[in-house]
């Protein structure tokens, strides 16, 4: 694990901290819930089956324009994924282009791989989009809103804001500061119900249920900006674990401020930069022991 995060170092920045929150959004532990009822058991919605939506899964990384090609070279190289940083570093010196662009969808190729097997590797659709480059993503990353000479006029302020899709320009929304993220989130009123069933109409582009921490819907991954984040409650630990979002070995347990959140219980003090997954359940250790003594 040490090996990968030091290979993901060498990635561009852009695709540091992407790349993980792809491998905690898609964790191993998913495909292991194996029954006829899963989906009603762990109480599984949305897209959370990664063969159904692989080409699009990571268009969050700029790595995503390359993945026609890395996909190409895994499944010639025959590369199975049981290696991600040995595998990782044989693609990347296989492909015309600068290593530090290629790391971090190389590794999402390999999970892909390794999870779904050669065939759906195949199968997955061709991409194209390819969204901003490096340098435009990380200018707007965890910054803040500062509108133009014009909109000020109108009476716009400055403000502080979420960024939940680098991809568009206008996937944002302004928050205060000491406020949970899924609270600014509902002042949002376009109708994000509209591309996510999850979503309720006039809630925001975050799908909540409880928003108190009880359903776990409300699941986003921390892309930048996590300095600005109150460390996360005891009540929140306590709830990440039950629904199962830090069942990987990518998140550290112990960290106070890891990448995966509840938007309904993370507060920020500053701008920050959030992916939502397109999936939620509750399928946490405790569940499956459950399950298992079923
Ligand atoms: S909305 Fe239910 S846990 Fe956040």
């Amino acid at each position: 694990l040490k090996e990968l995060h030091a290979l993901l170092q060498e990635a561009n920045e852009a695709d540091r901290s992407a790349a993980l929150l792809w491998l905690c959004f898609y964790p191993e532990v998913l495909r292991t819930l194996e029954r006829e009822d899963a989906e009603h058991y762990y109480q599984l919605k949305g897209a959370w089956r990664l063969e159904d939506h692989l080409a699009a899964s990571h268009a969050f990384l700029y790595g995503h324009r390359y993945w026609n090609e890395v996909l190409a070279a895994i499944v010639e190289n025959n590369c199975d994924g049981s290696d991600l940083v040995t595998q990782t570093r044989q693609l990347i010196a296989k492909l015309p282009h600068s290593p530090a662009e290629l790391i971090g969808i190389a590794v999402v190729g390999l999970m892909a791989r390794r999870q779904l097997g050669a065939a759906a590797l195949q199968a997955a659709n061709a991409i194209t989009s390819t969204g901003p480059d490096v340098a435009s993503r990380m200018k707007q990353r965890a910054t803040d809103h500062k509108p133009g000479m014009m909109a000020r006029l109108k009476g716009e302020k400055a403000s502080i804001r979420v960024l939940f899709d680098e991809n568009k320009t206008d996937a944002w929304f302004p928050i205060i500061a000491t406020q949970e993220i899924t609270t600014a989130a509902e002042a949002d009123k376009r109708p994000w119900h509209e591309a996510d069933a999850r979503c309720n109409p006039g809630m925001g582009p975050i799908p909540v249920d409880c928003k108190s921490g009880s359903c776990g819907t409300c699941w986003v991954g921390i892309l930048a900006g996590n300095e600005n984040l109150e460390p996360m409650s005891d009540f929140e630990r306590k709830r990440i674990a039950y629904f199962g979002y830090h069942d990987n070995p990518f998140i550290d347990p112990s960290d106070h401020k890891p990448l995966i959140r509840l938007a309904c219980q993370a507060v920020v003090k500053g701008s920050v930069s959030i992916v939502i997954p397109p999936w939620n359940g509750v399928f946490g250790e405790s569940r499956r022991k459950r399950e298992t003594a079923r």
